[in-house]
């Protein structure tokens, strides 16, 4: 993982001082890095980290960071790993430039590697295509709340998992995996993503200063996320929809949003969104039988029960 700093940092030098920056900044922010370890787990996995490995990690989290960059504008959030984001601090426009670099980089890191940089590059562009047809789903929901759990499903394996499934996917890469077992590692990522993702929308629900991040923000952005798709799915069908017609008036009427909330934690919303992001959790566990037994596997697995219990 200090590998992999050093060269998003080495990769991200520029003489701009106001990028170089903005740059140290985010840096210096850190996150949580789940992307890189995956890759750097998925690898050492798969027969051993290699430079490669570390090029592909790097530019997983160099591509998370771009999209945070550009979805703190599209969502208009003021803070991020509690600190106040780009778009608050130099506007949108700012935001966007940078998570265009950060992006580029990324792009340069996998163009950079050894061996198969075409092929990795592929990966991350189809996750590219996909981070924006998530986004766009996502809006269209947004404006239509008719979300079903299968739109839901898609939309945070689009904007989230698949991600994860790249990153998994260029660790065995460049461990020499065949494809098969780039495969199960692709499987894995996916399902660990979507747990991720799941887990997020719980938190969501939850306020706590340990997020770094402002919660209550789906509801206010209209999204149904699945504590309120469990709840939906409960309910008979004239509550359903008033439910869903109610979302509309949560931007203008705050009583709106503690209503939905209040309804979703009462009926059970959040332990029965729990048991859906569990089931993700195993299926992501179950796709590791397929390796031969080593350190970095048991610590697959506890990355994917750690999605579960992580609380921030
Ligand atoms: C935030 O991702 C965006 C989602 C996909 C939910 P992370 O929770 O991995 O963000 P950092 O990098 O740790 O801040
Ligand atoms: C996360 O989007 C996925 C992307 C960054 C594309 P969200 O909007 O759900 O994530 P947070 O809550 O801002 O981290
Ligand atoms: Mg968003
Ligand atoms: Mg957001």
């Amino acid at each position: 993982m200090d590998e992999v700093t050093s060269l998003m940092a080495a990769s991200l030098r520029t003489s701009i001082s106001l990028l170089e920056k903005t740059n140290g900044a985010l840096l210096d922010a850190g996150g949580k890095r789940v992307r890189p370890i995956l890759c750097l787990l998925a690898a050492g996995a798969c027969g051993g980290i290699s430079r490669d490995s570390i090029h592909f990690a790097a530019a997983s989290e160099l591509l998370h960071n771009a999209t945070l960059l550009h979805d703190d504008v599209v969502d208009g959030a003021s803070t991020r790993r509690g600190n106040p984001t780009v778009n608050s601090v130099l506007g949108s426009p700012a935001s966007v430039l940078v998570g265009d670099y950060w992006l580029v980089k990324a792009v340069d890191c996998i163009l950079s590697s050894v061996n198969h940089s075409e092929r990795v590059l592929r990966i991350f562009s189809k996750t590219l295509s996909d981070l924006t047809e998530g986004e766009m789903l996502q809006m269209e929901k947004a404006i239509t709340r008719d979300t079903t759990q299968d739109d839901y499903i898609r939309i945070i394996y689009c904007k989230t998992a698949s991600l994860f499934e790249s990153a998994a996917r260029g660790g065995a890469i460049s461990a020499g995996a065949d494809e098969a077992l780039e495969d199960v590692m692709g499987e894995f990522g996916r399902n660990l993503g979507i747990a991720f993702q799941i887990k997020d929308d719980i938190l969501d629900y939850l306020p706590s200063d340990r997020l770094g991040k402002p919660a209550g923000q789906d509801l206010m952005e209209q999204k149904i996320t699945q504590p309120l798709l469990c709840v939906l799915s409960g309910m008979e069908q004239a509550d359903a929809a008033a439910l869903r017609s109610r979302l509309a008036y949560v931007g203008v009427d705050p009583s709106a949003q503690e209503e939905i909330r209040g309804c979703v934690v009462s009926r059970g919303g959040i332990d029965k969104a729990a048991l859906v992001m569990e089931s993700y959790i195993e299926k992501a566990i179950f796709c590791l039988r397929a390796l031969p037994d080593s350190k970095e596997k048991s610590y697959l697995a506890s990355l994917a029960r750690y999605m579960g219990e992580r609380n921030f």
